[in-house]
């Protein structure tokens, strides 16, 4: 069920939102987009007469502290609103109770950060480093004892609840799944953007049109095993780049001077290139590289004095490494998307925060944007494919961004997210 269905007047609506934005040193949000995307469905329900309790966590802190606070984004969440929005110090206690109660029609409030509270993860906190196993065992089964008690707290400020947060759909948190069990059924349902993404996952796995090509970049092969495994039985054609290029390169015996490597993955990189050949998938990897000696990476800049040139990626000389994908692989990469009518992209194909070394994600980038002109259907998903869009001017070219990093992957993995099992089940 989705909230298309639903009425909202005169209920109260608990909405599960992933606010988790980033923030500069003076607490500034420094990309909305998140906050944005759950705006269709907050409007929805203020539209139809309901009043809101939003939840949301931000960061990953362990407890409660100011820099994780969610009151830092309650001003521009109120101008996205146009709503002035209440706010409740702690998602716990009489404060939040007695103004969720209180909410009339056209109201919202906001939820101090719900991972201040261990109950949220369910997940044991502060566990001497020396804890036995059984010590981790009975922490274990009491904050999965006290998370109910939290749970049934958080559910009884409302009517229903709708679960917006795909950017957390793959957690099986408190609010994000266990909260449904306190729900009847038709009180609990998917929001607009939920509704979107899963829609945006559905067109690359199960409604695709060919042929489909998958472009999988970032440093390592090992943390894309899952995806990349999945997509072979699915793609027409699979590109790997980024740091995995050099995986690959060395285990085929190439030189890849001081490149990023899992020395520990190189049969898993021959494995990826066996089940593409016996799944007829055409595999696109850099034949070229830009490569330097002399990238700082906490700056995202060339040391000075660095050189930077192009080699080929399996004969990098010492002393370099590879940091894009060279001309050749631009133009190789370039012709496989052209034509495509299934586009999927996660990752870059360099160290695109430095301007010396984004033209392969930049050719990616483009070319996705070109398909896309021409009716295909592109779906950009994870941080930093998502930046380079944002880098290149690319963001309204592409079919859908996706605001999930985690869940995303593990959509596209085939796996079921416990924050939509919890909505249908
Ligand atoms: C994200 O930023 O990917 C989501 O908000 C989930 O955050 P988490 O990985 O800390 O659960």
């Amino acid at each position: 069920m989705t909230i298309d269905q639903f009425n909202f007047a005169g209920k109260k609506a608990f909405v599960r939102v992933d606010f988790n934005v980033p923030l500069d040193e003076n607490f500034n949000i420094t990309d909305d987009t998140r906050m944005r995307a759950a705006l269709p469905t907050l409007k929805k329900i203020l539209a139809d007469g309901g009043s809101i309790i939003i939840g949301s966590h931000l960061g990953r802190p362990k407890g409660a502290t100011d820099k994780f606070s969610l009151k830092h984004i309650l001003k521009h969440l109120s101008e996205l609103l146009g709503v002035e929005v209440q706010f409740a110090n702690d998602c716990m206690g009489e404060e939040a109770a007695v103004k969720a109660a209180a909410l009339q029609p056209g109201e919202v409030l906001l939820l101090e950060n719900l991972r201040f509270y261990a109950e949220e993860e369910g997940k044991p906190r502060g566990l001497a480093e020396d804890a036995t196993d059984e010590e981790k065992k009975a922490a274990k089964a009491a904050v999965k004892e006290s998370q109910k008690e939290f749970t049934k707290k958080l559910a009884s400020y409302a009517d229903c609840w709708v679960m917006d947060a795909f950017g957390t759909a793959h957690r099986k948190h408190a609010s994000t799944a266990v909260i449904a069990d306190y729900f009847k059924p038709e009180d609990r349902m998917l929001g607009l953007l939920m509704e979107k993404e899963v829609q945006a996952v559905n067109n690359v796995l199960s409604d695709i049109k060919r042929p489909f090509i998958a472009i999988m970049g970032g440093s390592k092969v090992s943390t894309k095993i899952g995806i990349i495994e999945n997509l072979l039985g699915k793609v027409d054609k699979l590109i790997l780049c980024g740091g995995m290029t050099y995986t690959f390169a060395k285990a085929h015996g190439g030189e890849i001077g001081d490149s990023i490597v899992e020395m520990d993955k190189l049969d898993v990189a021959l494995d990826v290139e066996k089940k593409a050949k016996e799944n007829g998938v055409e595999l696109i990897m850099a034949p070229d590289a830009v490569v330097t000696n002399g990238l700082d990476f906490a700056t995202m800049s060339l040391k000075p004095g660095a050189e930077y040139k192009v080699a080929q990626a399996s004969a990098i000389p010492a002393g370099f490494e590879g940091v894009d994908a060279g001309p050749e692989a631009q133009k190789k990469f370039a012709a496989a998307i052209k034509g495509c009518k299934t586009i999927l992209w996660n990752g870059p194909a360099g160290v695109f925060e430095c301007d010396e070394f984004c033209a392969g994600s930049r050719a990616i980038g483009n070319a996705i944007a070109e398909a896309t002109a021409e009716g295909a259907f592109s779906l950009i998903g994870g941080g930093d494919s998502v930046a380079c869009c944002t880098k290149f001017g690319l963001t309204d070219k592409v079919s859908y961004i996706s605001t999930g990093g985690g869940a995303l992957l593990e959509a596209i993995e085939g796996k079921v997210l416990p924050g939509v099992a919890a909505v249908n089940e």
